[in-house]
């Protein structure tokens, strides 16, 4: 397994190119499913997960060929397929379960294993499935894996109101209704970026979607999808994660690509600790705004709020910042696997349930420490290029699931950081 080796200290200067959003693509890979053309994805990451999910297309019969060093998807599912996703790719990758909805569009039915646990938390798939139940589809779990069958052989339109805005489970009905009869209406449904992406996607295909991007999204189901090209949208947690780079290590980095819109909230909690961000020709410039940082509340929310996947990394951020944080955790009940990482190297966090107190320190000071997962593999790297000392970070591999090249674009910017291979 290989290590991540930083030596910190150095401020940084230059440019961080951003890539095609994975969050985005893993939904939009499955929508290949929806439609006996091919369809073709530009300006994807190149990552593991994104293999992980051609693997699966594959399996299910659908021919992804990776061009350009795997920027381009290029996908195309006709003829007859598979509607089994087997345990042993579905474990690897809780997005797997993206090819719910799709299956039982196209197909009438679908047999897709449960993912199984993930460190962050529980994680069931009880909204996907409800929804799917009132849109006419019968669903039972059997040997850990969801047996789905739409009544009828076709899902119907329905109306449906979420508990909570799931992302996954918004963007499984929303594909599932496309070729649904009827009209469905998704009531608190995410708001995300990467649901915009993927309706926006859809529509190309000839879906018809209005709402997106607010709490109710309706679709309007058609007889067939045709093919489509569709570029994917900025990846706005990879883009948030390096611009925390020179807010930590000190500097100036203009992040290549990167929009404010993609993330209003995290800018407001940077500006709020002393942190500016200036909208450039090409991306966004970031810089501490007078040497300090300050201690900032941060509660995760569904978009537009703060996103679950970048409070790891503003802990990081919080560790050093003068005065005492309150992190609350509001969408997944164990994300805080970082804190007993970050305490190695000499943070002051108290973690009591889904609330983390930052007391800043000083200085974080190198030392071994494990990565947990992706999110959190991250924020131990930035930690490290602001800390005293040498900080080797284990297992590196959950990195590779989200940040490509990360190696060479923090050393881009001055980092002195190097992968080993144990
Ligand atoms: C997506 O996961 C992202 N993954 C996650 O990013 C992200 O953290 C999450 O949305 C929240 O923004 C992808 O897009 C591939 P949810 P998803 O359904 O769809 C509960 C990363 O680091 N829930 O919005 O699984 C669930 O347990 C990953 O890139 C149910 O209870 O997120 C969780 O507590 C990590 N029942 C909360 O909702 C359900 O049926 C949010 O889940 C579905 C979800």
């Amino acid at each position: 397994m290989d290590s991540i080796v930083v030596k910190g200290g150095g401020t940084l200067s230059g440019q961080i190119p951003i890539a095609g959003a994975k969050n985005a693509c893993l939904t939009l890979m499955p929508a290949t499913l929806l439609s006996e053309e091919p369809l073709t994805l530009t300006n994807a990451p190149r990552l593991s997960d994104i293999r992980t999910m051609t693997e699966l297309l594959r399996s299910l019969g659908a021919e992804v060929t990776s061009m350009q060093d795997g920027q381009v998807q290029a996908m195309s599912c006709h003829g007859q397929i598979n509607t089994r996703a087997e345990y042993d790719i579905v474990r690897k990758m809780r997005a797997s379960n993206l090819v719910l909805g799709p299956l039982l569009a196209r197909e009438g039915h679908a047999e897709v294993s449960l993912p199984g646990g993930c460190a962050i938390g529980a994680r069931p798939m009880d909204i996907h499935t409800d929804g799917l139940a009132l849109m006419g589809a019968d669903i039972d779990l059997r040997d850990g894996y969801l047996h789905a069958k739409a009544s009828g052989g076709s899902l119907k339109g329905a109306v449906i109101d979420f508990p909570f805005a799931s992302v996954g489970a918004t963007e499984n009905i929303m594909m599932a209704a496309t070729l649904a009869k009827g009209t469905t209406v998704i009531n608190n449904a995410a708001r995300e970026p990467e649901i915009v992406d993927l309706a926006k996607c859809l529509r190309a295909m000839g879906a018809q979607i209005d709402g997106d991007g607010t709490s109710r999204i309706e679709i309007q189901g058609v007889d067939r999808l045709h093919g489509a090209t569709h570029r994917v949208v900025t990846d706005r947690i990879e883009l948030g994660t390096y611009m925390l780079a020179p807010a930590m290590c000190g500097g100036e980095v203009e992040l290549l690509g990167g929009r404010i819109d993609l993330v209003a909230a995290f800018c407001e909690k940077l500006d709020a600790a002393g942190v500016d961000v200036t909208e450039t020709e090409t991306g966004l410039k970031v810089a501490r705004r007078n040497g300090e940082i300050k201690a900032v509340n941060v509660t995760t929310e569904p978009f537009p709020g703060f996103p679950t996947d970048l409070q790891a990394q503003m802990m990081a951020l919080l560790c050093t910042a003068e005065g005492t944080s309150v992190l609350e955790e509001k969408i997944f009940e164990n994300r805080f696997m970082h804190a007993p990482e970050l305490i190695r190297m000499g943070a002051d966090i108290e973690v009591h349930g889904g609330t983390a107190t930052v007391t800043g320190v000083n200085k974080l000071k190198g030392a071994p420490v494990m990565a947990t997962d992706l999110r959190a593999s991250v924020s131990l790297i930035l930690a490290g290029m602001a800390a005293e000392g040498e900080t080797k970070v284990s297992r590196v591999y959950h990195l590779d699931r989200g940040y490509e090249h990360v190696v060479a674009k923090l050393r881009g910017v001055g980092a002195n950081i190097e992968r080993i291979k144990e």
